[in-house]
C-alpha cells in the first residue's frame, strides 16, 4: 500500500459525469484521469483545444473511458453555457464540477498593472463563479443533485505577498464554497474545497518559480514531511470528495500540504534550526539549576 496508488473502490464514480476546468494539464489532468479510472465520464475544458484533445486521446487510450474535450474560457459566460450544453448533449447530464482552472504569477504587487491584477481575479474568482452559477442553476432547475469541488490554496486564509491577486481570488472562492454549501444544500448540491501545498506541475512551476528561482527556493524544504506532493494522493482526495462516499462532507476545505502552512504559521517552528547538541546543553543547564 502506498500513497502513489489509487485508493477508492473500482467503479466508485460509475454513472457520474464530471466537468474538470483546466483539465488538459497538471493537477486537473491527474484528478480527471483518476475520475475516469473510477468509471466516470469526463469533460475537460480550458482555452487550448489542441492540448485538451491530446489529453483526451491519451486518457481514453489508457482507460477505455469517454472524454469530451471542449474549449472554454471560464471568463466568458457564453462559452461556459455552450460547454455545459455540449456535455449534456453527449452524456445526458453533469453530476460534478471540479473548479480547477487558474491563472497566477509572482510579482511585487506595486509592479502589477490593473490588467494584470484583473486577469487573475477574472480567471480564478469570476471564472469559478461563472462555472458554478451555470452548473448550479441547471441542477436546481432540473431538481438534480450535484457536487462542486473547488481547488484553492492555503494562502486563501493566510494571505501571501507576491501572489496578491491569486490570494484575494482564492479567498473569494473559499468563501463562495462555504456560502453555497449552506445555501444550496437544500437542492442536494454539496460544495467542498481542497487546498493543496506544492505539487509539481509545469504550469505552476514555470510561473511561480521561474528561471533560477527553482534552485534557490526548493519547495520541498518548506514542507515538514520533507517532500512535495504526489499527484495520485491529491487525486485520491478529490475522488473521495467528488464521490457519494463523502455525502456528509459539505462546506469543508481539506488541506493536503504535508504541514507546510502550519510550519510557516507557528511562531517557534523556526527552532527546528537548533541542533540536538544545543538542546542537550539547555537541558543540562536547566538540570544544574534544579
Ligand atoms: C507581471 C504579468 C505577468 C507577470 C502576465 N502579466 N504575466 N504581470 N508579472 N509574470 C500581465 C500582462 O502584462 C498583462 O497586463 C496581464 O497580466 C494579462 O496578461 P496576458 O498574458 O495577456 O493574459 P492571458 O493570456 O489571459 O494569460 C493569463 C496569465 C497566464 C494568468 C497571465 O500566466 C496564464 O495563462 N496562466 C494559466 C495557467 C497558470 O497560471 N497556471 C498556474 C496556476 S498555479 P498588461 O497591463 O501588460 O496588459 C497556482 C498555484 C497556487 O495557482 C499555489 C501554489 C502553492
Ligand atoms: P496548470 O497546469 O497551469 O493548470 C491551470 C489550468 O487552468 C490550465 O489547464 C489552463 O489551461 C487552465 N486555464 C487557465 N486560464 C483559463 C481560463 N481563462 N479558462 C479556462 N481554463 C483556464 O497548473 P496546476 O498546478 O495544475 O494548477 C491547477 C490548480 O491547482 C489551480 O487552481 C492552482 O491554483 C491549484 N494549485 C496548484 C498548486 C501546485 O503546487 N501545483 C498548489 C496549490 C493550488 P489553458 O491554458 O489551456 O486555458
Amino acid at each position: 500500500m502506498s500513497y502513489t496508488e489509487g485508493m477508492l473502490k473500482e467503479g466508485a464514480l460509475k454513472g457520474k459525469t464530471i466537468v474538470v476546468t483546466g483539465g488538459g494539464t497538471g493537477l486537473g489532468k491527474s484528478m480527471g484521469l483518476y475520475f475516469l479510472k473510477l468509471g466516470a465520464n469526463l469533460v475537460i475544458t480550458s482555452r487550448k483545444l489542441d492540448v485538451l484533445q491530446e489529453t483526451a486521446k491519451e486518457m481514453e487510450r489508457e482507460t477505455g473511458g469517454k472524454v469530451l474535450a471542449v474549449a472554454c474560457d471560464v471568463r466568458d459566460i457564453e462559452q461556459v453555457e455552450t460547454m455545459f450544453d455540449e456535455a449534456d448533449a453527449l452524456f445526458g447530464k453533469v453530476d460534478g464540477v471540479l473548479n480547477n482552472a487558474a491563472g497566477n504569477f509572482i510579482s511585487p504587487t506595486e509592479r502589477l498593472s490593473t490588467n494584470a491584477f484583473n486577469t487573475v481575479i477574472d480567471i480564478v474568482l469570476k471564472g469559478t463563479a461563472n462555472v458554478t452559477m451555470v452548473a448550479g442553476k441547471r441542477w436546481i432547475a432540473a431538481k438534480q443533485p450535484g457536487t462542486f469541488l473547488n481547488i484553492v490554496t492555503t494562502y486563501a486564509w493566510t494571505g501571501s505577498g507576491y501572489v496578491v491577486p491569486s490570494a484575494a481570488a482564492k479567498a473569494g472562492v473559499l468563501a463562495m464554497t462555504r456560502s453555497l454549501a449552506v445555501e444550496w444544500a437544500k437542492y442536494k448540491i454539496r460544495s467542498n474545497a481542497i487546498a493543496p501545498g506544492p505539487f509539481p506541475t509545469e504550469g505552476a512551476w514555470s510561473r511561480l518559480l521561474p528561471g533560477d528561482l527553482v534552485k534557490k527556493f526548493d519547495p520541498a524544504k518548506k514542507v515538514p514531511v520533507g517532500r512535495v506532493g504526489e499527484h495520485q494522493e491529491l487525486a485520491n482526495l478529490a475522488a473521495y470528495l467528488m464521490s457519494d462516499y463523502s455525502a456528509y462532507v459539505n462546506g469543508e476545505v481539506v488541506t493536503i500540504d504535508g504541514g507546510e502552512w502550519l510550519q510557516g504559521a507557528g511562531e517557534f517552528n523556526n527552532l527546528e534550526a537548533i541542533p540536538q547538541e544545543m538542546w542537550d546543553m539547555l537541558e543540562a543547564s536547566r538540570e544544574k539549576k534544579q
